[in-house]
Formats: C-alpha cells, sequence, structure tokens
C-alpha cells in the first residue's frame, strides 16, 4: 500500500510547492541550519559518480594562478580538473593569498562548488619551527607538545591551511630510518601519550585556528622498516602490532583524530593500502575510527611495484575495497573508480561512504558557509613568528635538550665568562640547522649556537673557529685555528652532530658517528686542557662512543628548531636546569642496533652493566658491550636525585588487582631542578612472554634543594595485561615486578603477586 501511495504524494507535492522554496529544496546542502548529516546526503544524492571520485582525489598544487603557473601545462590542467570537480583536495598551496584565490576557483567555477581542503605537512611548527617531536618527546611533557601542536596549527591556518599531516606515530627502535626523528621514539607509551597531545594540539574544537591532525602512518608499523632503511620491508608478528606498534595510532584514534594516512610498507605481505586487516578490521571496524583516510604520497599506485595488482585499475580496486579513500597523488581513483563502480567492481556504497566523510569535515570545519574564513592575509602577518610562539619555540627547546655526562660538573659555565670559544660549522650554520620537515620555517630566521650565546652573554667575546668542513673533513690551518682560539677561551663550546639536511624522509643512514673531521677538532680542544662541553645537532641518537671518552660534558641538542641557540645557551650557561631524559636508546656502535629497553629478555640475556668475561654464552656481541651507551630515560640534571624504596598497597580485589606504588624522591643537590619519575613493570611468567621491562607510568616533579617529595603510581589491571596475537586483552595471574627509577637502567624494585 505504502509503496503505491508514496511516489504519487511526491508527485503532487512538486506541482503544489511554490517555485522558489523548490530553488530552496535544490540547495539544502547550502542551508546552515540544517543538521551536517542532511546536509551531505542532500549534496552526495546530487554529484555525479566523477565528481564523487573527485572528492577521493588529492593533488599536489603548488602555485596555481599567476603567469608562472600560467604557462605550465602541469598546472593548467590541474586547474581544468578543479573546474570539472575533479579534486577534493590539495596538499602543498600555502599561504593566505593563494589559497583564497584557488578556493574561490573551486567554489565559483566548479558545478557544485565544494570547497578545497587545503593539506600540508605541518609537522613540528609552520613558521616558527618547534623541536622535532623526537625531541620534544624527551621532555615527557605531553602538555607542552600540545602547546606547540596548537601553535602550529594557529600559524597554518592563518595561511589558509586545514589540514597537517601530522602528528607521525611510527614506533621506532632504529635510529638509522630518517624519520626517526618524526616520531616519539622506542616505547609505546610516550609515542601514545605524545599522539594523543598532538592530535588534540592541532585540532582543538575544529575552528579555524586549528586543522584536521592526520595520524600517520597506518603501516602497522612502518617504524620497523627493516634495517632502518627507508621504504623497506616490514614483516612483524601480529603479537608485535598488538603491543608494540599498534598502542600509539589506538591511541591518537582515541583522542579524536580526524584523519589517517596508509603507510607506504607491506604488512604481513600485503601493501598498506591495500590491507583490509589493517584499515577495515582493525582501524574501522575495531577502533571505531569515524574519520576519512588518505592513501601516502602515491602509495595506491605502489600497489602495483609491491607487485600486488597488474594496473592502476587493479591498484584502485583494492585500495577501496579495503577500506582505504582519499589518493594522494596517485591518481588512480579519478582515472578508474567511475568504471569500476560501474561494472560492479566496487560497490558504489563504499564509495559513498568514503565521500561522505570527507564532505562531513568540510562542513564541519564550515567551509560550505565561509569557504574563506581560513586565508586572511591580515591574520596571517599578524600570526607567524608572533612573539609568543618564539618564546614558546625557546621554552620548548631547553626543555628537549637532554645532558648525556657532566663530569665534575663541567656544566653549567658561568655567565661571567669573558672568553667564550664556539667551536664547529654546526655552531653557526643557519643552512645546517633545519630538517626536512620544517615547514615553512626559514634558515635566516634561526638562532645558532653561536648567535644565542652570543645573546644571553652580550658582555663576553664570543670567537668562532669553524673547525671542520661541510663534508666532514678538516684541515691542517681549521685546526689550528681551533687551536688559537681555544688558547685565549675561558670555556668552549663545541658543536657537531649530523646537518639537519640528512634529518626526515629518504634520509636513511648506514653511519651515525661523528664525523673524522669533527672528532679531529674535539681531540685538539681536548689537547689545550680547557674546559668544554660538546652540544651534539643531530636528528637522531648518534654513536657518541669516542665523544664520550673525550669530552667531560655532552648536550644532545636534537634540531632544536628556530630558537635552538637561545635553548642551548639557556643550559649551558645554568639559566635552565636541563631536565629532558632520552625517549630512545643511544646506541655503542651501528652494529649494535637496535637495541632498546624494553626487549624480551631471550633464553640467553645479557645483563645490563655486565661486560666481563663471564657474560660469554649470552645474547650479545663479542666486540661491543651489551648494554647501550645511554639507556632509554636517562638524562642528567643540574642538581641530583635521591630515590627510596617502593612502597607497594593493594587498593584492589581478587577478581580485580589495583595497586598503589610510592616512592620518595629528594632533591640532594644544591638548585632546583625537575625529575621524570618513571614506572616500569615486568609480567616475569607469563603465556606470552613479555619485556624485561614496560614503561607503565611517569610523573615529572618540579624539587627545591633538599626537597623530598612522595610520587604515587596507581596499576591498574590494564597495566598488568597485554595484548595476544589477535589483539584480544590477557590477564593472568601470578607475580608482577615494579621498577621505578630517573632511567630504565638505575631502578628501585618490588614484587606483588596477585
Ligand atoms: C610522506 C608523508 C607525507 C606526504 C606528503 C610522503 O612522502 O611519507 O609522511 O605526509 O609525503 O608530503
Amino acid at each position: 500500500m505504502k509503496r503505491t501511495i508514496l511516489p504519487l504524494l511526491c508527485l503532487l507535492a512538486i506541482f503544489f510547492i511554490p517555485s522558489n522554496a523548490a530553488a530552496q529544496t535544490d540547495y539544502t546542502y547550502k542551508n546552515k541550519s540544517l543538521p551536517i548529516e542532511t546536509r551531505v546526503q542532500d549534496l552526495l544524492g546530487r554529484m555525479t559518480l566523477e565528481e564523487k571520485a573527485g572528492q577521493l582525489n588529492q593533488l599536489s598544487g603548488g602555485v596555481l594562478t599567476g603567469p608562472q603557473a600560467a604557462n605550465d601545462p602541469g598546472q593548467k590542467d590541474k586547474l581544468v580538473q578543479l573546474r570539472a570537480g575533479k579534486v577534493g583536495s590539495l596538499l602543498n598551496v600555502l599561504g593566505a593569498q593563494q589559497t583564497c584565490a584557488v578556493q574561490k576557483i573551486a567554489v565559483e567555477e566548479s558545478r557544485l562548488g565544494i570547497p578545497l581542503l587545503f593539506a600540508y605537512d605541518v609537522i613540528h611548527g609552520y613558521k616558527t619551527i618547534f623541536p622535532i617531536p623526537l625531541a620534544e618527546a624527551c621532555t615527557w611533557e605531553p602538555a607542552m607538545a600540545e602547546k606547540a601542536a596548537s601553535i602550529a596549527a594557529k600559524e597554518a591556518s592563518s595561511a589558509g591551511l586545514h589540514w597537517t599531516f601530522a602528528p607521525m606515530m611510527d614506533l621506532t627502535r632504529d635510529p638509522r630510518w630518517g624519520r626517526v626523528m618524526e616520531g616519539s621514539g622506542e616505547d609505546p607509551l610516550i609515542n601514545s601519550v605524545f599522539a594523543a597531545a598532538r592530535v588534540r594540539g592541532f585540532q582543538g574544537n575544529f575552528d579555524n585556528q586549528h586543522l584536521l591532525a592526520c595520524v600517520k602512518h597506518f603501516g602497522g608499523a612502518y617504524g620497523a622498516s627493516e634495517a632502518g632503511k627507508e621504504y623497506n620491508t616490514v614483516d612483524v608478528s601480529r603479537y608485535a602490532f598488538w603491543n608494540t606498534y599498534a598502542p600509539p595510532y589506538k591511541a591518537a584514534v582515541d583522542a579524536g583524530a580526524a584523519t589517517l594516512m596508509n603507510g607506504f610498507n607491506i604488512f604481513d605481505g600485503i601493501p598498506s593500502s591495500s590491507n583490509k586487516f589493517l584499515v577495515t578490521d582493525v582501524l574501522k571496524n575495531r577502533w571505531g575510527f569515524k574519520g576519512f583516510l588518505v592513501s601516502d604520497w602515491a602509495s595506491f599506485r605502489e600497489i602495483i611495484t609491491h607487485g600486488q595488482a597488474e594496473d592502476r585499475a587493479e591498484a584502485a580496486m583494492k585500495a577501496i575495497l579495503a577500506g582505504s579513500e582519499m589518493d594522494m597523488e596517485s591518481r588512480v581513483i579519478i582515472e578508474n573508480l567511475p568504471q569500476l563502480v560501474k561494472d560492479g567492481k566496487v560497490p558504489l556504497s563504499m564509495v559513498d561512504a568514503a565521500v561522505s566523510k570527507i564532505l562531513y569535515w568540510k562542513f564541519k570545519l564550515g567551509l560550505f558557509d565561509d569557504p574563506y574564513s581560513y586565508c586572511d592575509e591580515k591574520k596571517e602577518a599578524a600570526t607567524l613568528m608572533a612573539p609568543a610562539h618564539l618564546d614558546a619555540a625557546r621554552d620548548a627547546a631547553r626543555k628537549s635538550m637532554v645532558l648525556l655526562k657532566n663530569d665534575n660538573k663541567t656544566l653549567p659555565f658561568s655567565k661571567s665568562a669573558k672568553n667564550v670559544l664556539v667551536a664547529g660549522l654546526f655552531a653557526d650554520s643557519q643552512d645546517d640547522a633545519l630538517d626536512f620537515w620544517c615547514a615553512q620555517g626559514q634558515a635566516k630566521d634561526v638562532v645558532t649556537y653561536r648567535k644565542g650565546i652570543a645573546n644571553l652573554l652580550p658582555k663576553a667575546s664570543i670567537s668562532y673557529a669553524q673547525g671542520y668542513e661541510a663534508n666532514g673533513k678538516t684541515t691542517a690551518k681549521l685546526l689550528a685555528d681551533v687551536n688559537k682560539k681555544a688558547g685565549s677561551a675561558d670555556v668552549i663550546v663545541a658543536v657537531i652532530g649530523i646537518t639537519g639536511k640528512l634529518a626526515g624522509e629518504a634520509r636513511s643512514l648506514a653511519d651515525l658517528s661523528p664525523a673524522p673531521g669533527q672528532m679531529e677538532m674535539l681531540r685538539t680542544l681536548k689537547a689545550t686542557g680547557k674546559p668544554f662541553v660538546v652540544v651534539v645537532h643531530a636528528s637522531r641518537p648518534m654513536v657518541l662512543t669516542e665523544v664520550e671518552k673525550l669530552a667531560p660534558a655532552i648536550l644532545n641538542a636534537w634540531i632544536g628548531g628556530t630558537r635552538m641557540g637561545d635553548g642551548a645557551a639557556d643550559i649551558l650557561f645554568g639559566d635552565y636546569n636541563p631536565s629532558a631524559k632520552t625517549v630512545i636508546s643511544f646506541p655503542v656502535a651501528v652494529g649494535q642496533i637496535p637495541v632498546y629497553y624494553n626487549a624480551y629478555n631471550t633464553g640467553r640475556p645479557h645483563r645490563d652493566g655486565d661486560e666481563g668475561p663471564d657474560d660469554f654464552w649470552v645474547s650479545r656481541y663479542r666486540d661491543i658491550p651489551g648494554s647501550p651507551l645511554y639507556p632509554f630515560g636517562f638524562g642528567l640534571s643540574y642538581t641530583s636525585f635521591e630515590y627510596g624504596e617502593i612502597a607497594v598497597k593493594s587498593i584492589g580485589t581478587q577478581t580485580e588487582p589495583k595497586y598503589e606504588a610510592s616512592i620518595s624522591v629528594k632533591n640532594t643537590g644544591n638548585r632546583e631542578g625537575e625529575e621524570i619519575v618513571q614506572f616500569y613493570l615486568r609480567d616475569p611468567v607469563a603465556s606470552y612472554v613479555r619485556p624485561v621491562k614496560e614503561l607503565k607510568a611517569f610523573d615529572k616533579v618540579s624539587l627545591k634543594s633538599g626537597e623530598s617529595k612522595t610520587v604515587k603510581f596507581t596499576v591498574d589491571k590494564d597495566m598488568l595485561s597485554y595484548f595476544d596475537e589477535n589483539g584480544n586483552k590477557v590477564l593472568e595471574p601470578g607475580k608482577f615486578e615494579f621498577f621505578v627509577g630517573g632511567n630504565s637502567r638505575d631502578v628501585k624494585k618490588a614484587e606483588v603477586r596477585w
């Protein structure tokens, strides 16, 4: 009955609706007062298959207007596609002026006027550059990373951007991998808390001061690229996936990340972009991810190169059927999707679901109501490099630099030093300061180490000696200059490391030792007998074994961003008491990699610190020590801390374990300082072998000289359990070991039995 009456009623309605009301229904999706879902469905109903495929197509834009673009066939073609509604998003279109101009074309010259999403890699700042993400994580202060991300978002959104491809949550244990700088080190908990903090910082409340975040790269375990070689094979167990690599992604999804990116790598033999297990089973079904996915650059097309699809149509089909969505720069979707749907190879429902989600975010950001609300040139000029942003960058820089060695209290140097020698090319090279992922940060804006020291000590005479060449070699002349200037210096700051140009994607390195010329410079300085500190400027833990032997003090400055020199100067001359602790182990030699604290015991474990002849039939190399040079969680302060014993109280029940572990921490030095108190756990006997230690909680406490505080950790059943290879949580009764300390090696221990 209903079936016959309904069409009739509709027909009658059409006749009786006045013509202006008909026009209104035409534009339902433009009606602000309707719920987003209604607007999305209305718009979807008006779109052709080609336009739907267009929403799934993301191109790298560059400059699309102006005389140069007008003469570039590639750029002209992009505009043709834009006008035809065949582009849903552009990356690498920058600046308020340019994004406004291009948005105008999409909105005014395409049939449905669907606005574009502008995306960019805003990784650790847009114009004001913060320390690399790895360094920020060494603060163990997620709130700081959240603030840095919100400042980055404020700057980038003022320049017309809506969406950043960050944060990267690829846990890695391999500093050879160039992208180690983009993540938060070797620990699942640290990666997770920083993932969530950055998502919150970037996204805020989805207004025009923020950006959509994109958690990347969901390749299951992109950070486990074999041998740290970029774009290499990943082959990890499901057990490792669930326990080690997946938690940071899950944390970011739980924090409400709007988008997520596929990885380049294979997982379980299947490219991430066409991997149904990752994309649909885990991400969408299990974790309930409601945002949309974007491929990595051309990763849909690379399904062919991996050897899982014969041609572009098959690659597109496999990506979409797996549940992947937007295609970054492969163009296989725009070329093939309509036909695949017509041929019945891809269900229209999957396309509609993907397109609806992308449209949802465009509505949510208000782009249909005001497509130009992000691109305001005045706002952009007032926002980029605002003084408050630069101050925050300086604070982040000093909070993230790790003091690795400080024999005989070499540091801090006195601020009344009259003659300071700053040695080493990287001490004053803006060109080597920033990394590949520095967005719109400019070398000319970087405060170098030399400049930072000069700023802090306006009355001192600061001399500079280059020490080594850009190629890592030195010359007799450069060394003689170092020697001469060292002679008249009260204190010396020697900067070594790896140029920022070798930090980031496609920048894997096989050798992590300081260059020979850098070592010669250090030996020359050592021979003068003058007090000196080595500042390490590098985006990854280097092999500092030789440096450690000859330097009295080492400050690992990472790549500290726009205000790196000010941040380092604050530490070197005592204005700031260092508090950072490394979130990745420093290897003794490259051959020791991967070396990480949360390893399994093996059947023949090497014991930390035991390097003697009896340590033979154990899992280690014979020619180097078994332990890392500096363990996970390590970092010194200008004061010292003493830990009491762990007191454990059961606050749970027989069916549900819960404990409170407390410990007193005392500042035994003579200045105020911050200590990062770390809580580790071990489940020594379980159905699946568990790591020798796992970080489960931490607290950063500030203590005045002589002050003590009791730090408490609540250990719940979630912390005591782990995942099996199917991703199910396992909680088993028995013994658990708790450890608390200022790093993963030097800890106090307690045991409980549940
Ligand atoms: C990288 C991504 C990045 C994308 C866009 C790719 O090569 O792997 O991390 O977001 O390019 O620039």
